[in-house]
């Protein structure tokens, strides 16, 4: 698809893998519409690309129809969506509340859903939808389980949304991230404590981002050296386990 005046949809654009999409966004010259949860913080990424801000809790179930409502309110329409709130969370199953599971659940896989579900009406096509999803949802991290299998329900997903939108010309996407520099680790509570792989910028993973949006390719992962080992465990899944038991 073209990105030049094209309205696109990007969550979670208050920080991080967000921020830095809607930056490189509305350098392609789209339009953009930044979601995000921190009001304050959606304004200012909003301001500093020029478009506008959209607040919104998206483990609320009406939110992501909501965010489609009001962007198509505002622009008259929505051309793609970068669908890439989201939380993580490092510790075994057993130690982590219920809310907490249910706030991965609800954010991560709920609400990249419901908004999928909700923005194709809204698109006239050519049009693209993109999940920022995690190279945790193809290998699996061990101590992140629930959020690696959030972000294997993407990569389920969204193939599947691809045969369906296909006849209306709106491609659809994963990005799978491997570490990057942002936020997240804080805030899931536990730092990124490993000297390898070593995190990458933000800016590396929203410039893939903006590459799938045109190009429609279905999947992508950043690092692309990260390829090997995502290969390896969908091809051997206990070899890889017992080489990863045994290199981390
Ligand atoms: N960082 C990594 O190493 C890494 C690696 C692979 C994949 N990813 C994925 O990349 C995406 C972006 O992560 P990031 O690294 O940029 O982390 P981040 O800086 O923590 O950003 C997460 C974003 O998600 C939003 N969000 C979280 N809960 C929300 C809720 N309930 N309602 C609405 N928005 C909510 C946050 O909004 P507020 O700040 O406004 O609350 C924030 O904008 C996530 O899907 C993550 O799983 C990250």
């Amino acid at each position: 698809m073209r990105l030049t005046g094209a309205i696109v949809l990007v969550t979670g654009a208050s920080g991080g893998i967000g921020r830095a999409t809607a930056t490189a966004l509305a350098r392609a010259g789209a339009q953009v519409v930044c979601a995000g949860r921190d009001a304050a913080a959606t304004q200012e990424v909003a301001a500093a690309v020029g478009g506008a801000a959209l607040t919104a809790d998206l483990r609320e179930v009406d939110a992501p129809a909501g965010l489609v409502e009001r962007t198509v309110a505002q622009h008259g329409r929505l051309d793609a969506v970068v669908v890439n709130a989201g939380v993580g969370h490092a510790g075994p199953v057993a130690e982590m509340p219920a809310e907490r599971i249910a706030e991965l659940v609800d954010v991560n896989v709920r609400g990249s859903f419901l908004l999928a579900r909700a923005a194709p009406a809204a698109m006239t096509g050519p049009g693209a939808i993109v999940f920022v999803s995690s190279i945790a949802g193809a290998v699996g991290v061990p101590g992140e389980s629930v959020y690696s299998a959030t972000k294997a329900a993407l990569e389920a997903f969204a193939p599947l949304l691809g045969e369906e939108l296909r006849p209306a010309r709106i491609s659809v996407s994963t990005v799978l991230p491997g570490v990057v520099d942002t936020g997240f680790f804080g805030r899931r509570g536990a730092a990124y404590d490993r000297r390898f792989p070593r995190p990458i910028p933000p800016e590396r993973v929203a410039e893939v981002v903006v590459r799938t949006l045109r190009d429609g390719r279905p999947r992508r992962i950043e690092p692309r050296w990260l390829e090997i080992p995502a290969r390896l465990s969908a091809a051997a899944p206990r070899t890889y386990r017992a080489l990863a038991r045994r290199f981390g």
